[in-house]
């Protein structure tokens, strides 16, 4: 069914962490060509968190500047996707809606499907807006990714948030129906609940992830949906910036396309501009590659653009959607690259410090260090509650506590920057 009024995304926004690990330093440390990093997964740097950083303070600082731009009439809704909750029945929205003051008439949720719950999110918002196309809602992906050291996911990790408003009318993005759907029940990547990093069998989730290329592309042709060659640009999931490149390939050889690197680079090479410093965002991946090339390439108004979202376990989407017209007007490139540039460079020893941080589980005071120097953050564990601030803009603060930035309780000093 095709709805007589476009739908889709009116506003995109992120975030990311604090502090940034080249990977030239993690090679530094376990041994490994650079070039593996470099050109094999196609990753110069990933994002860590502070540690008073997490999906809350995140998924917060990448939608407050939708807020202030649009407020909150007719957000009725907000969706929080993400594979690395920090509660088993309490939504990280919730916190989200406090922090950034919405009002109580909102309904909030919490979605998980590994890298595709996003993906989700956009669906049911979807629906809502055609039930009433007055109605807002607030899409929030947000993830930490994270694998055990010295593991061959270690160079795979990342953080990020990606804040969309989806509307009626939208001033960037209108998505289109249909979709092409795929689920397989595979154990490439899974995370119980006693475990805080994933555990994955790497080269299975490489073949199921092409599996579902093909599946999610089949499913949509089936559906009606538009030839390959219609499409100006690829949004693939990425889990390293190099996984686009191999699944657009698949999908060019599955298709009896031309399959040159020039042909390859030129639907998704823009797409990988943020994923490659920021590394697997899970959720917010697919999203920050339509971020990356919003920000990146010429005018597209009016080009259709593919979505490609997968996630382990497994399900997956592929979708398309047009450029509206003067979206360009609607960017935040400036805001986006400050993102990226405002991160601190650690090194191994301060990575490794933050990764083996967490909270004692004995329903005790635990404050964090005061660390990120972003609008929000955790401020600690208390009586079994994490506890979040939104802090005054740093021109705001007294000097005592523009001195606390600086410095880590445990040691008295802000984490080592980077030398390599
Ligand atoms: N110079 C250039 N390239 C090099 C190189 C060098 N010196 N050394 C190795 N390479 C290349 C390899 O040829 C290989 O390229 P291809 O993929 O084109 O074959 C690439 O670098 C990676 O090398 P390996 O496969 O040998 O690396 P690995 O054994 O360390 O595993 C990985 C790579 C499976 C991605 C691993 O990092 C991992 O398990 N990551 C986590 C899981 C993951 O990201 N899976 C992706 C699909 S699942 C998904 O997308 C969901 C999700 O978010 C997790």
């Amino acid at each position: 069914m095709v709805s007589d009024f476009a739908i889709g995304i009116h506003d995109l926004s992120f975030s990311t962490t604090e502090f940034v690990l080249p990977h030239a330093i993690l090679a530094d440390h376990n041994g490994t060509e650079i070039n593996k990093y470099h050109v094999g997964l196609g990753q110069r740097s990933m994002s860590v968190p502070a540690a008073d950083e997490d999906i809350v303070t995140m998924g917060a600082t990448a939608a407050e500047p939708i807020i202030a731009r649009h407020g909150t009439d007719h957000v009725r809704t907000v969706v929080f996707a993400t594979e690395s909750s920090i509660d088993q029945a309490k939504s990280a929205g919730v916190y989200v809606h406090s922090l950034l003051g919405l009002p109580s008439a909102t309904r909030v949720v919490e979605l998980k499907q590994a890298c595709y719950g996003a993906t989700a999110a956009l669906q049911f918002a979807l629906g809502l807006v055609r039930r009433d196309p007055v109605q807002r809602v607030l899409v929030i992906a947000s993830d930490i990714s994270r694998y055990d050291l010295d593991s061959p996911g270690e160079a795979t990790q990342g953080a990020a948030a990606v804040a969309m408003l989806v509307g009626s009318d939208p001033a960037l993005l209108r998505l289109e129906e249909p979709s092409g759907l795929f689920t397989a029940d595979v154990m490439d990547f899974w995370r119980p609940n006693y475990r805080d990093a994933a555990l994955v069998d790497g080269q299975e989730s490489v073949s199921a992830y092409l599996r579902a290329v093909r599946g999610t592309w089949g499913d949509y042709t089936d559906q009606g949906g538009r030839p390959l060659d219609e499409f100006a640009a690829f949004c693939y999931h990425q889990p390293y910036a190099k996984m686009a490149y191999k699944a657009h390939r698949h999908l060019l050889e599955h298709c009896g396309h031309p399959t040159g690197e020039a042909e390859v680079a030129r639907a998704v090479g823009r797409t990988t501009a943020y994923s490659a410093v920021i590394g697997n965002s899970y959720t917010a991946s697919v999203y920050l590659g339509l971020a990356a090339l919003l920000d990146e390439a010429d005018d597209m108004t009016g080009r259709p653009i593919g979505f490609m979202s997968y996630g382990s376990g497994s399900v997956a989407e592929f979708f398309g959607g047009t450029l509206a017209p003067g979206y360009r007007e609607h960017l935040r490139t400036t805001a986006h690259r400050g993102v990226l540039d405002r991160r601190q460079p650690v090194d191994y020893a301060t990575y490794r410090e933050l990764y083996e941080r967490s909270f004692p589980a004995d329903g005790g005071d635990h404050p964090t260090p005061p660390q990120t120097t972003g609008p929000f953050r955790l401020a600690g564990l208390r009586g079994h509650q994490r506890v979040y601030e939104r802090r005054a803009p740093v021109s705001a603060r007294s000097s005592a506590e523009a001195g606390d930035l600086r410095r880590l309780p445990h040691e008295g000093h802000r984490p080592a920057p980077a030398t390599s």
